[in-house]
């Protein structure tokens, strides 16, 4: 059995003095009080893995005692011991997480029991915890390499402040995942997390996204609806792409996040807001600030914790560990249970330079385990499927039996990859060197697969 500090609060010296006895002698270290005030002088000294109480005491009531020590943020284990319990005491001792309600005159044994019962099931949930730390917030994010475990590190001493949290990194280095990881590693982590595409919305629409609106507020608004702000309450709100954010509605972020309130688009009362806000960028929003394109005092809200991801080609290490990984990913959701690289494969692999970082190699994975006939993939197949990804020539893209469909596919994600390259993968400025609306380029990128989907 292992051992724990008790406390017990009995008002008859007897049950004291036999419990204390019998529980010493399992090797726990035990206090006992006589009554509630005592008992109370006892919990402010020191902290005990499990409360002993009795529920009518000289001084008040049991479950009275356990309800303030709940509201004091007291997490033991607690057991109710009593003569005559009432159904409404038993109730409410279990809404404060009472484990046990045991009927006086006590059986010694049947104590002990459920005392060590309490001890393991309290351990489980320890180990369950830190289990938990150790992998649970960041088992999507993968790699090894120094860097990755520098990040982890930062992302957890981050998640544990309210403070703006702004996540910078080339397109596809996992910008999102570490969004995520945030959110599950802070105490807001049962809260919910909303996400706002600041890319994917059309301009005008952004505003009511984030901020709601009453029904009347705009054509087309024929409901009152809630915005992010209000929806991630007590939670985490992700601002994606927040470089994309047109100037006016910076301002109006801005605003919102310097008062904590928020009002709905069209509406008059203001909400309080109780949010906290990761953003993340491809784009150097530093640089950003300098050219006018993003406010300055935007970006200083935002910027209060900067993680910054590495590039792939900036932690190579980690390449191999990720190939195997969504090799297992894609072998599963096409049914190719046989399906392996082999080294010189990986090697392959990690020679590349992957301007598309993480995405373009878990693309790359899934073309190889779609494309190769042979269940083990070479470095040759590598080779070949990296000239093809990379930029097929203007003419030449024809190959017999091919169909137009995939062939057309293929042209145009070399379009789109091409145009985001040149723009340093800014949507804005590439959505205007195409001629496109900037949310059709992103859905395009999208369903090219150049991009997550997103909500
Ligand atoms: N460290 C990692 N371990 C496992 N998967 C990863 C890792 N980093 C990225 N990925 C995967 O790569 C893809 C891209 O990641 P994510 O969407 O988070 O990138 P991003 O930085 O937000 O990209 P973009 O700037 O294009 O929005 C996702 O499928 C993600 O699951
Ligand atoms: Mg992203």
């Amino acid at each position: 059995m292992p051992r724990a500090r008790i406390l017990v609060v009995d008002d008859e010296p007897q049950i004291l003095s036999t419990l204390k006895k019998a529980l010493t002698l399992e090797g726990h270290t035990v206090d006992v009080a006589g009554g509630i005030r005592l008992a109370e002088e006892r919990l402010a000294k020191s902290g005990y893995d499990v409360l002993l109480l009795d529920v009518s005491l000289p001084d008040g009531d049991g479950v009275d005692l356990l309800e303030r020590q709940r509201e004091a943020g007291n997490q033991s284990a607690a057991i109710m011991m009593s003569g005559h319990a009432t159904i409404d005491a038993a109730v409410r001792a279990t809404r404060l997480g009472a484990i046990d309600f045991l009927e006086k005159p006590l059986s010694t044994d049947r104590l002990l029991l459920v005392v060590d019962n309490t001890l393991r099931l309290i351990r489980a949930e320890e180990d369950v915890r830190s289990l938990r730390v150790a992998t649970g917030y960041f088992d999507e994010l993968i790699g090894s390499s120094a860097v990755m475990g520098e990040l982890r590190g930062q992302i957890e001493r981050a998640a544990r402040s309210n403070a703006s949290i702004l996540v910078q990194g080339e397109r596809g280095t996992g910008k999102e995942l570490v969004a995520r990881a945030i959110h599950r590693a802070s105490p807001r982590s049962k809260g919910p997390l909303e996400k706002l595409n600041c890319a994917a919305v059309p301009r005008d629409l952004i505003e009511s996204e984030l901020f709601g609106h009453e029904a009347g507020a705009f054509t087309g608004a024929t409901k009152q609806r809630r915005g992010k702000f209000e929806r991630a309450s007590s939670g985490t709100l992700f601002l994606d792409e927040v470089g994309d954010m047109p100037l006016p509605m910076q301002a109006k972020l801005l605003r919102v996040l310097q008062e904590r309130e928020v009002q709905r688009v069209g509406g008059s009362e203001t909400f309080s807001i109780d949010v906290r806000v990761v953003a993340a960028t491809n784009r150097n929003l530093a640089e950003a600030t300098e050219t006018g394109e993003f406010r300055a005092d935007l970006f200083d809200r935002l910027n209060v914790v900067p993680l910054s991801l590495p590039p792939l080609r900036a932690r190579r290490e980690d390449i191999p560990e990720l190939a195997r990984e969504f090799l297992g990913q894609a072998s599963r959701n096409n049914d190719r249970p046989g399906v392996s690289l082999t080294d010189e494969a990986v090697q392959a692999l990690a020679q590349h330079s992957f301007p598309g970082n993480v995405r373009e190699l878990k693309n790359l994975v899934e073309r190889l385990v779609i494309l190769t006939p042979d269940d083990v993939i070479q470095a040759d197949d590598v080779r070949r499927a990296l000239g093809m990804g990379n930029a097929p020539p203007a003419r030449g893209i024809y190959r017999p039996d091919v169909p137009f469909r995939v062939l057309a596919e293929e042209a145009e994600r070399t379009i789109i990859e091409e145009a985001l390259a040149a723009h340093s993968g800014q949507m804005a400025a590439t959505a205007r060197s195409l001629g496109m609306e900037r949310s059709h380029l992103y859905k395009k990128a999208k369903a090219l697969g150049l991009r997550e989907p997103s909500s």
